[in-house]
């Protein structure tokens, strides 16, 4: 082949993948939202910021502007059938829409850069788990583990692992690779929470626990509150940067787009709860304080595993629950990279997935030993990126796209009803708009 025809050669469309069956797509999608924002975050997060009363916010967010951001997000890929930058090429050709998908693959390589530390280090909990490594440790001694364990090369090596398990799924392919594991992994992980969770509320003096999860304190709302309420929203929700897109354009033109979205929403809502479930009544019965954020997860509970009957295998249970909730989480991220990189430079699913993984390799060792960059990469994901990257999707839609063309992808050309179209295209062009413009200026200190 000449060199000219290799750089001239475009990706074939007619190859493009799709997911096999309706289960296989909300397998897939509650998949990437339900990760380590859902079981390592949540809980944490509503507890310390008064319990029910944070919870009726999240909801709120998760409804009002969740739906309508993940409903638009499938519109734009399935209606594209493209990775996220394509995808706005194709619907808005010669505009610069398109800069949407390039911060959404932007922010995939940094998301997928420190969560997967993240989930490295759950590789390493699940190592001491079978090696019985916390046996009769103070709690001092756990905490110290945890400290000490990030000074090691050991963090480095377990996100390799861990990007190399994402990368061994994803290379393999929409149908053969993401859908044929996340099938599996789902219901595993949901057997995993629900027999946590009964242990949990079992214990002696767990109610304490239910009531730190779900007690209204509304004196703990404060602006900042209703911030990291969106934010966690968005984050747990998998939205705001193109996952859904990709995701969406691997959605075949029959499925309704619409309860594909309620049911996402749903599954991922009721994960975190019951992840709050699984985790403070059991914190609470051993009365021991719950430690800030990661601690919670990699100080506490190692602790209280000791002291529970059984601890030996719960806390394998619930170091493998992370671990699968987190793996079908970094699939869908480094798809998006994929995607993009073997649709618009053309090469194959192989080289896209290995070159995906080494530039995100990179940024992961950094983002390992490196708290600052951690929290660089986190903050401008997490707290810029996403809520900018759903801003700008519901305006596209609610104002570029428009009422008619988006009626026809959600109804599929007009062969189904969808009852909530109208409240639909009013969040989307005015309540979502103004309520993620609102939250994030304040965010960013602007007022
Ligand atoms: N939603 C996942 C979680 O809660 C993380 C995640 C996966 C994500 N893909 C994403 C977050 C895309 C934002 C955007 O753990």
């Amino acid at each position: 082949m000449k060199l000219s025809s290799i750089i001239m050669a475009k990706f074939d469309f007619s190859k493009r993948e799709s997911f096999g069956s309706k289960f296989g797509i909300i397998a897939a999608a509650a998949g990437s939202a339900i990760g380590l924002g859902n079981i390592w975050r949540f809980p944490y997060i509503v507890g310390e910021n008064g319990g029910g009363a944070f919870l009726i916010i999240y909801l709120f967010f998760v409804i009002s502007i969740g739906i309508p951001v993940m409903l638009s997000e499938f519109a734009i890929g399935r209606g594209a059938q493209r990775n996220p930058i394509g995808a706005f090429k194709k619907l808005a050709p010669g505009k610069p829409w398109f800069l949407v998908g390039i911060m959404g693959v932007g922010a995939a390589f940094m998301i997928l850069a420190f969560y997967t530390v993240v989930a490295g280090w759950t590789l390493e909990y699940l190592y001491q788990s079978v090696a019985n490594g916390f046996k009769e440790k103070t709690a001092e001694q756990i905490g110290e583990m945890f400290e000490h364990f990030r000074t090691t090369y050991r963090p480095v090596m377990w996100f390799l692992v861990f990007m190399l398990f994402t990368a061994g799924i994803v290379i393999s392919g929409v149908k053969k690779g993401i859908e044929r594991y996340t099938k599996v992994l789902m219901p595993i992980l949901l057997l995993i929470l629900i027999v946590i969770s009964v242990r949990s509320v079992t214990l002696p003096g767990s109610k304490e626990g239910l009531d730190f999860l779900f007690k209204p304190d509304f004196t703990k709302i404060t602006a900042g509150t209703v911030l990291e309420a969106l934010g966690q929203a968005f984050f747990s929700l998998s939205i705001g940067m193109g996952t859904l897109i990709t995701y969406g354009s691997y959605i075949s033109k029959k499925e309704n787009l619409t309860t594909t979205a309620v049911s996402v929403t749903m599954a991922d809502t009721f994960i975190a709860v019951l992840a709050g479930i699984a985790i403070f009544p059991a914190v609470f019965a051993f009365g021991i304080p719950p430690a800030s954020e990661e601690g919670l997860v990699y100080k506490t509970l190692p602790i209280i595993f000791q002291k529970m009957t059984g601890g030996y295998y719960f806390s394998l249970l619930f170091f493998i629950l992370l671990g699968v909730a987190a793996l079908t989480s970094t699939i869908s991220v480094l798809e998006v990279i994929v995607a993009y990189f073997s649709e618009e430079l053309n090469i194959s699913r192989k080289q896209s997935t290995w070159l995906g993984t080494a530039a995100v390799a990179v940024l992961g060792v950094f983002a390992s030993y490196s708290s600052g960059v951690f929290s660089f990469l986190n903050f401008t994901s997490a707290s810029i990126l996403l809520p900018l990257g759903g801003l700008l999707i519901v305006m596209f839609i609610g104002w570029y796209y428009g009422k008619k063309k988006t009626r026809e992808e959600l109804t599929n050309q007009g062969t189904i009803r969808v009852v909530i179209f109208p409240v639909y295209m009013f969040l989307v062009k005015f309540l979502a708009p103004i309520a993620i413009a609102a939250v994030f200026l304040y965010g960013l200190g602007v007022f």
